[in-house]
């Protein structure tokens, strides 16, 4: 069994080296095991074309090995060199407006760019021939935070070529593209592929069908670019993990088809950063501003770990303010233990904090870390080394239980909605969330699932709000799977084409709930829908029509007579988008019909079940009593009087 660990960002290019003795000997003195470094020093290690210079990287690795720290390596390819850029100018990205990105911060590259994918495979290749076998190094991270600063999509002349090729590969005619993306509509239709341009400065929006394939197109040139790096670490450096640090609430390129190149996924977690950037609204992110939204860290666990199929990390953890939020407020004390907790809670093998010593010079002077600019040990600093001591006394190991209910994460359909919001504020993540808060609020312990087969298999209840297009093995494996299963809104209202089904929406799903979509409203802040029983709740930002089939049933009436939820026996249809009361009134109710027991929490309690350990927090600014949570169990870490930004670990009698 692998044990918990923590870890640190570091980057001994921006430090005299006789300082890294000391750093290395603290860093293992508070308990962190493991060293993220070398992910942005390319003009370090290779100061002019073809001159390259690893011996001081290669002593750095020797000093935090001889330390007792393992190594994470990174590729430096986020960061390419004046020199590199000035040789290939044409490697800049073009943005939606045509501009190109300069050089002067990071991220400058097209994904598409055919000589620069080659200039990564030749630094990558270097790196992982000197480090791939170094004991030291233990694990490898291709780039960084791919699409961070909206990179994904590039709009240069290397995208629009690459993209006219990926659309002859998935057409073969071009007739059979104009038919699909519905040319025919405002005289768009093409003679050849060679006319194809990428849908940006169009007049009016540009055709969705087109839209959605351009993303297809950009999620797979980043996925093809992480291939490309993958492939030449794991030649070099056999048995090490491969991870990329992915981000939050970004979604621009399809996580699951990139992490089935990596070992396991990671991500980085801001939670006072993500809330500032957050839609909420300024009384929520008021109430949690030193602590973060109870739920939004939890749900990108759990995406990521079903990214990285059961293994993932927290590669940066947030220590203290940050630099980039639109405002960026100090932690409460004990909310970065408590996000660390959480972490582990949820199945991460890692925890590793950003950074280690605050930089005084650059663009993240204003960007807090363990150890002051004068190396002196600020808040977080101190924090780590507690949790490194109760993650002894907990004898912490990974644990990563299969949970009975999933809530289905589709990139596609961020992408399709993003594209038809069809009112302002649709935003499918959002919705999604709204489910998954709703779920969190009720006790459950969640998996997040792709909308696949073997993402359903084995579940008690299977939750797919807004997922845009039915695919036939789902539906199939949701039909045998025995589960519960709620679709809506908007769920199966589009063909992978982007097209209305012919047999109207949910599509494909009707085989589950016989029902068709006649209407859908969309609704402007402050405009809802109660339901008949006013106190179960209402709709906000969406609502839909149904015609309701023969061998289904309203469930739940809207107050002016229409169906909000559609039944045909374990099979449901939500038409519309629920606000909290609604939400929480359906969970509940599907769960009892799952055989899914739930629990009535104080506000801002939220509970993990993982193996044989009960994780509770406290988000909120009051102590708790959670004696009732612990159900009995034996508390391994903290009081059945949880004060604020509290963690309490309990031990099933078992
Ligand atoms: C991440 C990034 C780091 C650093 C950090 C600051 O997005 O990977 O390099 O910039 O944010 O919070």
């Amino acid at each position: 069994m692998t044990r918990q660990r923590l870890g640190v960002c570091y980057y001994p290019e921006h430090w005299p080296e006789w300082r890294w003795t000391q750093d290395a000997a603290r860093m293992k003195e508070i308990g962190l095991g493991l060293v993220r470094i070398g992910e942005f020093a390319w003009s370090r290690l290779e100061p002019s074309p073809g001159a390259y210079a690893f011996e001081w990287l290669s002593r750095a690795i020797d000093v935090l090995h001889g330390a007792g720290l393992d190594v994470v390596l990174g590729a430096p390819t986020a960061t390419a060199p004046k020199w590199l850029v000035d040789r290939m100018p044409d490697m800049i990205p073009l943005d939606a407006q045509g501009r190109p990105r300069k050089f002067g911060s990071r991220r400058h590259y097209c994904f598409s760019h055919e000589g620069y994918a080659r200039e990564c495979d030749r630094i990558v290749t270097r790196l992982a021939e000197a480090f791939g076998t170094h004991p030291g190094v233990v694990a490898w991270q291709t780039d960084n935070e791919y699409g961070c600063h909206d990179t994904v999509e590039s709009y240069s002349p290397a995208a629009r070529d690459a993209f006219r090729h990926w659309c002859a590969q998935k057409y073969g005619s071009i007739d059979a593209l104009n038919a699909a993306w519905g040319n025919v509509f405002w005289s768009m239709e093409l003679r050849g592929f060679d006319e194809i341009e990428p849908p940006n400065l169009t007049v009016t929006e540009a055709n969705p069908s087109h839209r959605l394939d351009f993303q297809r197109f950009s999620s797979d040139q980043v996925a093809a670019f992480n291939r490309r790096q993958t492939e030449i670490i794991r030649r070099h450096a056999p048995g090490r993990a491969i991870l990329h640090n992915f981000m939050g609430s970004f979604t621009a390129f399809d996580h699951y088809k990139v992490s089935q190149d990596l070992d396991a996924a990671a991500w980085d977690s801001y939670p006072l950063g993500f809330l500032e950037r957050s839609p909420r609204s300024n009384a929520f992110k008021a109430r949690y501003m030193r602590v973060g939204d109870p739920d939004y860290q939890a749900f990108h666990h759990d995406l990521y770990r079903a990214c990285g199929r059961g293994r993932w990390w927290v590669m940066e953890q947030q220590p203290g303010p940050v630099n980039w939020a639109p405002w960026n407020p100090a932690p409460a004390q004990g909310a970065v233990r408590l996000w660390t907790h959480e972490a582990f809670a949820c199945g991460a093998e890692t925890v590793s904090f950003f950074r280690w010593r605050q930089a005084p010079f650059a663009q993240e002077q204003m960007h807090e870390a363990l150890l002051l600019p004068d190396s002196q040990p600020n808040e977080a600093f101190h924090v780590v080394a507690s949790v490194a001591r109760e993650l002894e006394t907990l004898d912490a190991h990974v644990a990563t239980a299969r949970a009975p209910v999933a809530l289905v994460f589709d990139y596609e359909s961020d992408w399709a909605w993003t594209i038809q919001p069809q009112g302002r504020d649709f935003s499918y993540f959002e919705l999604v969330l709204d489910i998954y808060r709703a779920l969190r609020r009720a006790g459950l312990s969640i998996d997040i699932a792709p909308p696949t087969a073997e993402g359903v298999r084995d579940r008690r209840l299977v939750l797919a709000p807004g997922l845009f297009c039915a695919n036939d093995d789902l539906v199939e494996a949701l039909r045998n799977s025995g589960a519960v299963v709620l679709l809506g809104p908007r769920s199966g209202s589009r063909t992978p084409d982007f097209h209305i089904p012919a047999n109207l929406p949910p599509g494909a799903f009707q085989e589950l709930v016989d029902l068709k979509i006649r209407r859908v409203e969309s609704l402007r802040p402050g405009a809802t829908i109660a339901m008949k029983d006013e106190k179960l709740g209402a709709f906000e930002k969406w609502r839909e029509f149904a015609l309701i089939g023969e061998d289904a049933a309203v469930a739940l009436e809207t107050a002016d007579g229409e169906a909000a939820l559609t039944q045909s026996g374990r099979f449901f249809y939500l038409s519309g988008w629920p606000d909290e009361t609604l939400a929480d009134h359906i969970v509940r109710r599907l769960c009892q019909m799952a055989g899914i027991g739930t629990m009535l929490l104080p506000r801002d309690i939220r509970v993990r079940d993982n193996g044989d350990l009960r994780y509770v927090f406290n988000y909120g600014d009051v102590a708790a009593d959670i004696s009732a949570i612990a159900d009995g169990r034996s508390p391994l870490l903290g009081e059945s009087l949880l004060s604020p930004c509290g963690v309490a670990v309990f031990k099933n009698a078992t």
